[in-house]
């Protein structure tokens, strides 16, 4: 039996943190065994919110950056296809599409545009046609491989809940072409070394995959934990406290964290010791990441070969999708008629 596929993938903005690890990384590591695997470098949709000639510039070296971060985390080039979304013009063409099979205020109505729009400093009033059709954008990518799995973050459920809505929709009205896409989406959201509910680039909370022991070090060190706990031999708080959160995500010996927990409860343990062994358990974890993208990192040309190698494969799924899309919605058959018509007349002056 053909094995089911998964796309999914992340806008090239700047290297990946633990959040988007434990979110969607993992488990598209896990995955790639079982799915045929396609990861975006999803470039056109940052033009959405950032479309200048030097923020284009940058999109190959952080197409680099993003990728050497998968390929640390253990996603495998020779079976998983990587590949770049603006290279590949069936997606431009299959979004287009998509528009007409989604209205206006569906799309207005989710959070996700407002809140891209807040992060980009923009207004309601400024929102471009672009990022209203963001989801669509998405859409077109996950439907152009034809995928039956998205693994996102939850901030994304809701664009492949749309791109059910869509592939539902072309399915009626022009026949069974796309299979109804599921999303996956893992725990909640990883907290921010400052406390605040979600890890992110823009909040300046984050530790990244490619952090050297000591920047890790120096980040957990100033991370936020009880504010209530001035001293060592006060009791403190373990919920909502993310050097626990963290510890619960990665510390392996489960044991020794309940013990640790008791301890900081009974305030029998002090933030720094605490702070250690998250240093000590997050730089056991990020060691064998740091090691395999230094061994990509360090042959030149290798990450940009992947990434080549994968969009040139992947335009041949694209090309075959479009084909077939075209001709369920009788768009083929246009030019076909007119062609043949012209085609004729030719042969008839060319023979007269
Ligand atoms: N929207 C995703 C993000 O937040 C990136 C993305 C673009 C994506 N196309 C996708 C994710 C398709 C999953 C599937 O960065």
């Amino acid at each position: 039996m053909e094995k089911k596929r998964i796309l999914t993938g992340d806008r090239p903005t700047g290297r990946l943190h633990l959040g988007h690890y434990l979110g969607s990384l993992r488990n598209r590591v896990r995955l790639q065994h079982e799915y045929e695997c396609y990861f975006i470098i999803a470039d056109l949709h940052v033009l959405t919110t950032k479309n200048s000639k030097e923020d284009i510039a940058q999109v190959a070296d952080n197409a680099r950056g993003m990728v050497l971060d998968y390929l640390g985390a253990g996603i495998d080039p020779t079976i998983s296809t990587i590949f770049l979304q603006s290279a590949i013009h069936e997606t431009y063409e299959l979004a287009l599409l998509l528009g007409d099979l989604v209205t206006v205020p569906r799309l207005a109505r989710l959070p996700s545009i407002k809140e891209m729009a807040r992060a980009a400093l923009m207004d309601e009033e400024t929102i471009p046609f672009g990022l209203l059709g963001y989801p669509v954008l998405q859409a077109a990518d996950i439907l152009l491989p034809r995928a039956h799995l998205v693994p996102v973050g939850k901030d994304n459920q809701a664009h492949v809940e749309i791109t059910r809505e869509i592939a539902r929709r072309f399915n009626n009205q022009y026949g069974e072409l796309f299979p109804i896409p599921d999303d996956l989406v893992e725990g909640d959201a990883l907290p921010g070394t400052d406390g605040q509910a979600k890890m992110s680039k823009s909040l300046g909370n984050v530790i990244f995959l490619s952090d050297d022991a000591a920047a890790v070090r120096k980040r957990v060190h100033s991370m936020y934990t009880d504010p209530n706990r001035i001293r060592a031999d006060i009791p403190g708080t373990v919920e909502g406290n993310p050097v626990f959160t963290y510890l619960d995500q990665f510390d392996p010996d489960k044991v020794g964290v309940d013990e640790l927990k008791a301890r900081y409860r009974a305030g029998a343990v002090g933030d720094v010791e605490v702070k250690e062994r998250l240093t000590e358990v997050l730089n056991a974890f990020l060691d064998p990441i740091r090691e395999r993208s230094a061994y990509y990192a360090a042959q030149s040309g290798l990450v940009d070969e992947i990434i080549y190698d994968g969009t040139l494969r992947y335009r041949e799924i694209a090309g075959e999708t479009m084909r077939e899309v075209k001709k369920a919605m009788g768009i083929t058959s246009t030019f076909n008629r007119i062609a043949r018509k012209a085609e004729e007349r030719k042969k008839k002056l060319a023979k007269a």
